[in-house]
């Protein structure tokens, strides 16, 4: 009799490890654990979330109200603004780096600087034949929107942590995860800013 208790007991208790083990863990985050493989730069440590992150993967639809309020001041926190106060570079260097995408990849020189792949996703000027439309056209940005401080702040600010200004924004956090350095945000927001650029001409 009391071998037949163990018998029962045993395998159960293996399934209430293996549950509690289901419930600890997102499936989708083991899919992606077991099939991605560290190579290069590109290392095991990018499928860890940070707590932003964490809360936009609960709404992949639609994030309520007060959870938008709650990522967006936490997030603007971390806009870290130059301490020189100065927000804009040479357009020239900017636009190199808006239509550069290379970068972060396994196969990139981790030693060369990275692109800010903005083409990928917007329309920047005029002449461009092939772009993404994956974030709005910032075609005549700074025309737009008016050559103040406040909109050179917001471009920077909006460059280094997209989160800041719209929570679960789908923009890559520029500043805030070292993609871009303090020098090339200066030149891609002078890109943005600069009468001159041929993004307001
Ligand atoms: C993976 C796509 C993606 C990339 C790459 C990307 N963006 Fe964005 N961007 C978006 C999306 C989506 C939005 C709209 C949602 C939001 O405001 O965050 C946006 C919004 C913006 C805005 C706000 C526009 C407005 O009307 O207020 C600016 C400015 C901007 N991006 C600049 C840039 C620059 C400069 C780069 C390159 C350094 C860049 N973006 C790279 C997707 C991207």
């Amino acid at each position: 009799m009391k071998k037949l208790a163990f018998l029962v007991a045993l395998p159960l208790a293996f399934i209430g490890a293996a549950h509690a083990q289901a419930k600890k863990e997102d499936p989708a985050l083991a899919v992606m654990k077991a099939s991605f493989k560290e190579r290069g730069q590109a290392k095991l440590d990018r499928l860890i979330q940070d707590p932003t992150m964490a809360t936009c993967s609960k709404y992949p639809q639609a994030v309520p109200a007060n959870i938008r309020k709650q990522v967006e001041s936490a997030e603007m926190k971390n806009v870290k603004f130059p301490a020189d106060g100065k927000l804009l570079g040479d357009w020239k260097l900017g636009e190199r780096i808006a239509q550069t995408g290379v970068g972060k990849q396994f196969s990139d020189d981790p030693a060369t600087p990275s692109g800010g792949n903005c083409y990928a996703c917007h329309q920047l000027a005029k002449a461009e034949i092939s772009y993404g439309t994956i974030g709005p056209s910032l075609y005549n940005f700074g025309k737009l929107r008016g050559y103040t401080d406040e909109i050179r702040k917001y471009a920077w600010g909006k460059v280094w942590n997209p989160q800041a200004y719209s929570a679960c924004s789908n923009m890559p956090r520029f500043g805030h995860n070292s993609i871009l350095t303090e020098e090339q945000i200066r030149h891609v927001v002078a890109l943005l800013m600069d009468p001159e650029s041929p993004v307001n001409k």
